[in-house]
């Protein structure tokens, strides 16, 4: 399937600060198709979150256009009030961060049915089912009533992309989610999220510092002091000669 599932459109993004206008983001033309697994590498800097905040909304672009055509609506993200865009990331688009950032008084079943019971989409006896069947998919169900300081960080990590598909988005976005993590606990984090691809359709886009990562995405792209590199295509590539 070669569905585009976002597009951004020339997106530039300025910081306005005390010393002058720093352009984070530079003309970023991108398409992402449903189904990919897209790694964004770039150093620390290069302009990755402000990447993903320009995709999800929480931050608003200077100039351009990011569309989100997800579960048969077509979206133009930077057109929508703070309200509209708040509801509309709700069902759209998971998002998990390097920090976890799960509620400390909540339980790991209850971090992931609050999101749901805020959505409304599921009545509560159901939300409870339906989280300890996503703790179940990233394989932490049995710690589903210890608060998120009694497990360990890639733990914490799993229950935090266990809480992204609370409401059953069709798109993930991660910022450096293996970033805090040891390389064993990265690699078995990386490999939940290569599973929702593969095995559950997600469309997923995660950035990361980690050049070593490039590989192991569907398809990966660097960002480099806010610019996207372009793509080269199989059939534009130099053929190199071979040797005799
Ligand atoms: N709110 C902000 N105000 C001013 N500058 C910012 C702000 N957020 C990020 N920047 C600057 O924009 C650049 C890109 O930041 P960021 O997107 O966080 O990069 P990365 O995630 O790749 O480390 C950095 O130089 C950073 O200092
Ligand atoms: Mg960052």
């Amino acid at each position: 399937m070669n569905t585009s599932i976002i597009e951004l459109k020339n997106v530039s993004k300025t910081y306005s600060t005390a010393a002058g206008d720093f352009p984070a983001l530079r003309n970023i033309n991108l398409t992402v198709n449903s189904g990919e697994f897209l790694g964004v590498v770039g150093k620390s800097g290069a302009g990755k979150s402000t990447l993903l905040n320009m995709i999800n909304g929480v931050d608003g672009l200077s100039s351009g256009e990011v569309i989100v055509n997800s579960g048969g609506q077509r979206v133009s993200v930077h057109e929508l009030s703070e309200d509209e865009k708040a509801r509309w990331r709700g069902k759209t688009m998971g998002v998990v961060y390097q920090s976890f950032q799960l509620l400390p008084m909540l339980t790991l079943v209850e971090n992931i049915t609050l999101p749901m019971d805020l959505a409304e989409n599921f009545k509560p006896r159901e939300s409870r089912e339906r989280a300890l069947e996503l703790l179940r998919l990233v394989e932490i169900e049995e710690h589903a009533d210890k608060l998120p300081a009694f497990v360990s960080g890639g733990q914490q990590q799993r229950v935090a992309i266990a809480r992204a598909l609370a409401n059953d988005p069709e798109i993930l976005v991660a910022d450096e989610p293996t970033g805090s993590l040891d390389s064993i606990t990265a690699d078995h984090i990386f490999d939940v999220f290569s599973r929702l691809v593969t095995e559950r359709g997600k469309t997923i886009i995660m950035v990361t510092h980690d050049m070593g990562l490039r590989g192991r995405f569907t398809r990966s792209l660097t960002l480099t002091d806010g610019e996207l590199e372009m793509e080269v295509t199989a059939a534009a590539k130099p053929k190199r000669s071979r040797k005799q």
